[in-house]
């Protein structure tokens, strides 16, 4: 079995902590927060986002894949929400327009579902490194996750650290009955129930769209 840092889509790739930072608890919705200086505001990508964000992208995991990953799921249409995080200040990133975060959800088919109620996989998700473990992945989430609601959501899943996304409600997919398509082990694949559901009787395949085969 893979680790889910071997995964194709894994969230949560280790990364060497930073130590002694400032941290900023997030705020929630597509709302503003202040980590030290600067003004952190999250708003939805804009066409002219798209250099910025592979590049925000590829600093976060530090390889072209995710960058290119969303380049895919853009041109084909499924970035279904994709919000960025800008930094508004002295310390801002003029060479990616203030742009230090990205989030994308893109469909994803759940097995015996009726498509009327849609299901998002989130990912990739990407900080740039000088700016993670300060709240803005968590507000990109938190954000996230009001849109999906706004716009009927009924589930979302995320195959990643165990340790990070519950804090956001997600739980072991498999209490929902949902299993993922990659090998991953049990407590990677997390979903967040936005809408009341019926449990499903028997375990029910979770497939992303093909541009993540390519990772
Ligand atoms: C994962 C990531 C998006 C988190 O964003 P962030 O802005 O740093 O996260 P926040 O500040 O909101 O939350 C910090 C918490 O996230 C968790 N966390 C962040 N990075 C982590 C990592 N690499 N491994 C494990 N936990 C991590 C920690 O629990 C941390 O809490 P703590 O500081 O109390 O220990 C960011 O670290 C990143 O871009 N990493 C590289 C790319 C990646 O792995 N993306 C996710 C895959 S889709």
């Amino acid at each position: 079995m893979r680790g889910i840092t071997d995964s194709p889509i894994s969230c949560l790739r280790p990364a060497p902590r930073s130590g002694g930072e400032h941290r900023t608890r997030p705020g929630s919705g597509l709302s503003s927060f202040r980590p030290r200086e600067n003004v952190i505001t999250v708003r939805e990508e804009r066409p002219d986002d798209a250099p910025a964000i592979r590049r925000v992208v590829e600093r976060a995991f530090g390889r072209p894949g995710e960058a290119d990953l969303v380049e895919r799921l853009r041109l084909a249409g499924v970035a279904a929400i994709s919000l960025v995080a800008v930094e508004d200040g002295d310390e801002a990133d003029n060479e990616s327009d203030g742009i230090v975060g990205h989030i994308l959800f893109s469909p994803v088919t759940v097995e015996g579902r009726t498509p009327s109620i849609p299901a998002l996989g989130l990912a990739p998700l990407a900080v740039v490194p000088e700016r993670q473990r300060r709240g803005v992945g968590s507000t990109l989430i938190e954000s996230g996750l009001v849109r999906c609601r706004k716009e009927g959501v009924g589930v979302v899943v995320v195959l990643g650290h165990s340790g990070y996304y519950p804090r956001f409600g997600f739980r072991p997919a498999h209490l929902s009955n949902l299993t993922c398509e990659y090998d991953s082990p049990a407590e990677a694949f997390m979903a967040i129930d936005l809408q009341p559901s019926v449990r499903a009787a028997g375990a029910r395949l979770v497939r992303y769209h093909r541009a993540f085969a390519e990772l």
